[in-house]
């Protein structure tokens, strides 16, 4: 860890400040998890990211070091790796991680075990082997750098869960079951080895997984052999897709959207800037083209969104307005061997199937 007392003191601080702003505005409200909070250093976690304009905000350059210092303390989303112009991994906004911690309904001192989906940084897997201990913590990550940065910030801050280079699709099998499955990457279903390798029990010693689904957070219970249901969570979570093998196969330029102008359509522009509104639509329609305007902190001021055929997001938009607009916390999801499916307020509401 950093030997600079001015910087420990002064981070310390800081940090301290943050932890309070995240109780005040009721996202951190665990005291063991606040203790974590306060202890974990971020800024070890995150030396460098890249703003919204891509330039890159470092402790290792004078002339952007009081923008990194600031930032790294900030409840903000900090891009930390790109693969040619696209974002393709972060540190999470602070919030979201505290309210995904929260979430996870982990137990002290009763050995569980957790297997995170999506090392990025190592910051959250420190946050939970702070709580949980070494042996308690696997993480994955499928990129090579990614992982052997985290495992020696770890190391430098004193924790030593199992980092592991591997596809999270696959989860972890050599060290499975696990209590609980935190992806941090967005996911768009469960996938089959995350339920094989959940523990198995009844009731609430049953292993669950958590994870962004569209636009929110889902908590599933496993309930039998590859079976599992729970609800979604209220309020949003914007993050990077689960990828299919390493960043390095993803295109670098996002295919040219489409030009001219807008066509004119019966959604009003306010749903597309609701959250429950492009929740159900990231449900039904999971592969729009989105695009958000983001202000200096990263957090979106307008969507836009691209669709070969509008009637679809007229059809989502009617279905939306006649339930009276459901959050994201009205919904839930049943996985069973043959499908999965997200539903509106009961398992026998309307539903909509996910594609694998
Ligand atoms: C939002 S970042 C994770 C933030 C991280 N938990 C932290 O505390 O810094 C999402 C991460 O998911 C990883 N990821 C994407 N697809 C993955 C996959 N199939 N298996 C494992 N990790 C994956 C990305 O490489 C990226 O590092």
């Amino acid at each position: 860890m950093t030997t600079d007392p001015d910087l420990a003191q002064a981070t310390a601080a800081r940090r301290a400040a943050l932890v309070q702003a995240l109780s005040d505005s009721g996202d951190l409200t665990d005291p063991a998890w606040r203790t974590a909070f306060e202890r974990v250093p971020r800024h070890v976690f995150v030396p460098y990211f890249y703003d919204h304009t891509g330039r890159r905000i470092s402790a290792g350059d004078a002339e952007t070091r009081d923008a990194w210092f600031d930032a790294v303390h900030e409840d903000r989303a900090l891009v930390t790796h790109r693969t040619g112009g696209a974002a393709t991994s972060s540190s999470s906004q602070p919030s979201v991680m505290a309210i995904m911690l929260e979430a996870l309904r982990v137990e002290d001192g009763v050995g569980m075990k957790v297997l995170e989906i999506g090392t990025g940084t190592g910051y959250n897997a420190a946050l939970l082997t702070h709580r949980l201990g070494n042996d308690s913590v696997v993480t994955v990550d499928t990129e090579p750098d990614l992982i052997a940065a985290a495992r020696a910030r770890l190391i430098e801050t004193g924790y030593e869960p199992h980092v592991v280079l591997a596809d999270g699709t696959h989860g972890h099998p050599d060290l499975a079951p696990y209590d609980r499955i935190i992806a941090t990457c967005r996911i768009d279903s469960v996938p089959p080895a995350w339920l094989r390798q959940l523990t198995d029990g009844t009731g609430s010693d049953a292993g669950q997984i958590l994870a962004p689904l569209g636009n929110a957070l889902v908590r599933v219970r496993r309930t039998g052999p590859l079976q599992a249901e729970g609800r979604f969570l209220p309020g949003g979570a914007c993050f990077m897709p689960l990828r299919h093998g390493t960043a390095d196969g993803i295109p670098t330029r996002r295919p040219a959207l489409p030009t001219g102008k807008a066509r004119s359509t019966d959604v009003p522009a306010s749903a597309l800037a609701d959250n429950a509104y492009r929740f159900l639509l990231s449900i039904v329609e999971p592969h729009l083209d989105w695009q958000y305007d983001l202000d200096d902190a990263g957090r979106p001021t307008a969507a836009r969104v691209w669709s070969p055929d509008w009637s679809r997001l007229e059809e989502v938009y009617r279905l939306f307005t006649e339930h009276d607009g459901p959050g994201p916390e009205r919904y839930g999801l049943t996985v069973d061997q043959e499908a999965q499916h997200v539903w509106l307020d009961g398992p026998g509401g309307p539903c909509w199937s996910l594609r694998p």
